[in-house]
């Protein structure tokens, strides 16, 4: 059971059970995953997190793309992670889904090949976001890499401005240095290296962006 307070994935639990759907239809969601998996480039034999995993929709997607890689989801947030569950169980896809408490990360140092999140860190306060990304520096091996899609600041006024619809839904506190596009500041206070934006998605809630990274 989680001890510390957390943004449920759509604000409100009760809506947690019509996630898939309406980012589905809101988002380009499969365009967006579907890149973060290709860029991650997840070879057989690897080992992946897949933080903030949610419904388990990106997890799913890493196991299909490398059936011989070995693909784990947390979160924070265990009635979300049920869903998860169940979605792999129907799918007969082989992945381990772990809820923790959102404190320290269950898992050895220099663990992890690669760790890929989607939409996950616009949920998190910064401190939390600077806890979470020393976390997964500590957990990542060696020129191991780190790849987040979340919002981010977009050139585009209009975009910018989409973004406070998700501002004022998730809060304005989580989503500052979103919107001040700092995350690949933290990225790299955290020691990661070659910090970069690679690919910028846009959408009615305001700008995704594809942020690469690597620990040295
Ligand atoms: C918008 S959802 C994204 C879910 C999934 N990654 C996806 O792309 O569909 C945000 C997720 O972050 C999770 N979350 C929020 N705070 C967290 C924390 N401190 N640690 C881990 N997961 C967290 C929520 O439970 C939720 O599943």
């Amino acid at each position: 059971m989680s001890s510390e307070k957390y943004v449920p994935a759509l604000r409100f639990k009760w809506l947690t059970s019509l996630y898939d759907f309406i980012v589905r239809i809101t988002m380009p969601e499969k365009k967006i995953k579907t890149r973060l998996v290709e860029t991650a480039g997840i070879s057989a034999g690897q080992k992946i997190l897949d933080f903030g995993c949610g419904t388990g929709t990106l997890t799913i997607m890493a196991k299909q793309a490398s059936p011989d890689a070995n693909i784990t989801g947390i979160d924070i947030d265990v009635e979300i992670l049920n869903k998860a569950t169940q979605k792999a169980s129907e799918k007969k896809i082989d992945i381990l889904l772990i809820e923790y408490d959102g404190k320290k990360l269950p898992f050895q140092s220099n663990h992890f090949n690669r760790v890929i999140s989607c939409l996950v860190f616009h949920h998190l306060n910064t401190e939390t976001k600077k806890k979470i990304l020393a976390e997964l520096h500590r957990t990542i091996i060696s020129n191991g890499e780190l790849y987040i899609a979340d919002f981010g600041r977009s050139k585009s006024w209009v975009q910018r401005k989409l973004f406070n619809i998700i501002r004022v839904l998730d809060g304005f506190k989580p989503t500052e240095a979103n919107a001040k596009g700092i995350l690949p500041d933290f990225i790299q206070e955290a020691g990661f290296i070659y910090v970069s934006i690679i690919e910028r998605f846009k959408t009615i809630f305001g700008e995704v962006q594809l942020l690469k990274a690597t620990k040295q």
